[in-house]
């Protein structure tokens, strides 16, 4: 399935199958596509680990599950912990050689290039690593990550959801994170049970109001011939609400013995 196609198909999936378990390489190669995404100065602070319900300690089980959402997390056969190690960046200045040392980073001879980095790049960042390794730009890498592990996700037959915890630190401490990590999200994934569309896509703020050209003041111009382009490959797709989506929740309400009323 070609990209544009996936991009477009992707939704937050709530609803996925309790009984399917999720096989081990899809999760390896959900990780591998979260391991490829780009990082500030290579240091790679993502790290997951994958949670298989039927293996899980109920006392993890109950860490995940005591949040406002519970019954998706509750459904999902394998729920993926990520979270931030940010005494990576500790480490920085031996990924920059590493950069530099097979040639993806400056130009020039190799010893002119090691001298710079020692002497100027190197001691720049040292001054600046309490910045980095707090909240903002790592968060940003670790999102990146997520975001392919969740289009591979995709690619390979599976629903996805993403959590927000307020119980990271004790789901950290639970699975022997080394300390000093930040919870960044949960994300339940298991076969859909929904159809692929969950309700049509989501509304989304208009194009003009969020992407500019040259300014911020000025929208960058939308071409009608893209969005009949991207249409013709299926990356937009039928705008929720679907008429059938009442009644496919009322179905998966009773297949799943959810008790209503609930939001989320
Ligand atoms: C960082 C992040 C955190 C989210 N946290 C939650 C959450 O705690 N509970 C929930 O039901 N959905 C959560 N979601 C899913 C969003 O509600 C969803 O992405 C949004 O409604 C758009 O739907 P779509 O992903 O199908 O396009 C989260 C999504 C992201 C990207």
């Amino acid at each position: 399935m070609e990209l544009r196609e996936v991009i477009g198909r992707r939704r937050s999936i709530r609803f996925v199958r309790p009984y399917q378990p999720v096989e081990m390489e899809k999760l390896q190669m959900m990780f591998e596509a979260a391991r490829l995404a780009s990082h500030w100065g290579n240091v790679q602070t993502l790290c997951g680990v994958a949670v298989v319900r039927d293996q899980a300690s109920p006392e993890l089980l109950e860490a995940l599950n005591a949040v406002v959402v519970g019954w998706q997390l509750k459904l999902a056969p394998v729920i993926i912990v990520w979270y931030l190690n940010p005494n990576l960046v500790d480490q920085q200045p031996d990924r920059l050689r590493e950069l530099v040392n097979i040639g993806a980073l400056g130009f020039g001879p190799i010893e002119k290039k090691k001298e710079f980095l020692e002497e100027k790049f190197i001691p720049i960042f040292e001054g600046l690593k309490d910045m980095l390794r707090g909240p903002g730009i790592s968060e940003i890498d670790c999102g990146q990550g997520i975001a392919q592990a969740t289009l591979m996700a995709y690619e390979l037959g599976l629903g996805t959801c993403l959590l927000a915890t307020p119980n990271g630190e004790k789901i950290l401490k639970i699975l022997g994170a080394p300390e000093g990590c930040r919870m960044l999200l949960l994300q339940t994934v298991g076969y859909p049970l929904e159809h692929w569309e969950a309700g049509g896509q989501r509304p989304r703020l208009p194009f003009e109001q969020r992407f500019g050209l040259n300014t911020a003041k000025v929208p960058f111009p939308r071409s009608q011939a893209v969005v009949e382009e991207l249409t013709r490959d299926k990356m937009f797709t039928r705008p929720a609400p679907l008429a059938e989506r009442e009644k496919e929740l009322e179905y998966l309400q009773r297949a799943l013995d959810i008790k209503p009323p609930g939001l989320i």
